[in-house]
Formats: C-alpha cells, sequence, structure tokens
C-alpha cells in the first residue's frame, strides 16, 4: 500500500504527462498548419510518448493500490513565434518534468519506499535522453539558420522519428 504522499505525488505526475501530451499536439498542429509534416510528425510521436508515460504511471498506481484522483489539465501554449521556440519552450517544459521526477525519486527514498523509487529509475533515464534531443535539435536549428534547403532536410530528417513500442 502506497503513502498518501507518494500517492499524490504520482497524481500530480500522472496529470503532467498529460499536460505535456497536450502541449506536443498544440505544437504538432503549428507545423501541421505550416505544412512542415516532418516536424508535426515529430510532435506527434513526442505527443504519443507522453501518453505512455501517463499510462505507465496510471498502471503503477493501480498496481501498489493506489488511486488516481482526476483533475482537470491545463490548456496548453498555442502561441509560437517559430520553430525555434516550439523547441525553446519544449526544452523548458522538459526540465520542468525532470525536476519533478527527481523530488519524486527523493520523497521515495525519504519514504522508504523502494518499488516507487525503483519504478521512477526509468523516467530519470527518460528525462535525460529528452532533454538531450531538443538540445541536439536546438544546436542544428542554430546551425540551419535562415537556409531553408537545410530546414527541408531537417524536416525530412523528422519525419523518419516512429513511436516506441511501448515495453510496460
Ligand atoms: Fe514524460
Ligand atoms: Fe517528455
Amino acid at each position: 500500500m502506497i503513502s498518501n504522499n507518494m500517492q499524490k505525488l504520482i497524481n500530480d505526475q500522472y496529470h503532467r504527462e498529460l499536460f505535456s501530451a497536450h502541449m506536443y499536439f498544440s505544437i504538432c498542429s503549428y507545423y501541421l498548419d505550416k505544412d512542415l509534416d516532418g516536424f508535426a510528425n515529430f510532435f506527434r510521436v513526442q505527443a504519443e510518448e507522453e501518453l505512455m508515460h501517463a499510462l505507465k504511471q496510471f498502471d503503477y498506481l493501480h498496481q501498489v493500490d493506489g488511486k488516481i484522483t482526476y483533475q482537470a489539465i491545463d490548456a496548453p501554449p498555442t502561441d509560437f513565434e517559430s520553430i525555434m521556440d516550439t523547441f525553446n519552450q519544449t526544452l523548458e517544459h522538459e526540465r520542468y518534468i525532470t525536476r519533478h521526477i527527481h523530488a519524486i525519486v527523493k520523497a521515495a527514498l525519504e519514504d522508504g519506499d523502494f518499488a516507487t523509487h525503483n519504478f521512477f529509475q526509468w523516467f530519470v533515464q527518460e528525462q535525460v535522453e529528452e532533454e538531450a534531443l531538443m538540445r541536439t535539435l536546438i544546436a542544428k536549428l542554430k546551425l540551419i539558420g535562415n537556409n531553408k534547403s537545410a530546414l527541408y532536410l531537417l524536416n525530412e530528417e523528422l519525419m523518419q522519428r516512429k513511436p516506441e513500442e511501448a515495453t510496460a
């Protein structure tokens, strides 16, 4: 049986993952409107991964006899100034998520909740990968600058991203 404190922390994180999906669908729409299909695909896959994160936490909470307390999910941002802006906002958002994942891991240790501590290790690693991926793409966009041909090539590259197989 999970403690009330840990249950609340996981609940909040579950809603944050859903918000993340919502935010990345919003960025996907921004790119669909611009006919940048590769960028749209990248954020669609990103949103799907966030839904998978929420689902992992949903399953875990039920497995340890906890409950989800359903809350409203905030509206995502819809105003993006540029391609670079969508990636900057994404990196900033992922850093915010990382801080919360780390807080959960810390609380789990303090609580002696080794199951939750172990479960969230996957998310610790996932956040390292998420932040690295966004930083790499921001670096590529800086290189591209105003070069339309290079942007076309990056769009083609991002078209190749496929959803990961569910591992839960
Ligand atoms: Fe996530
Ligand atoms: Fe993420």
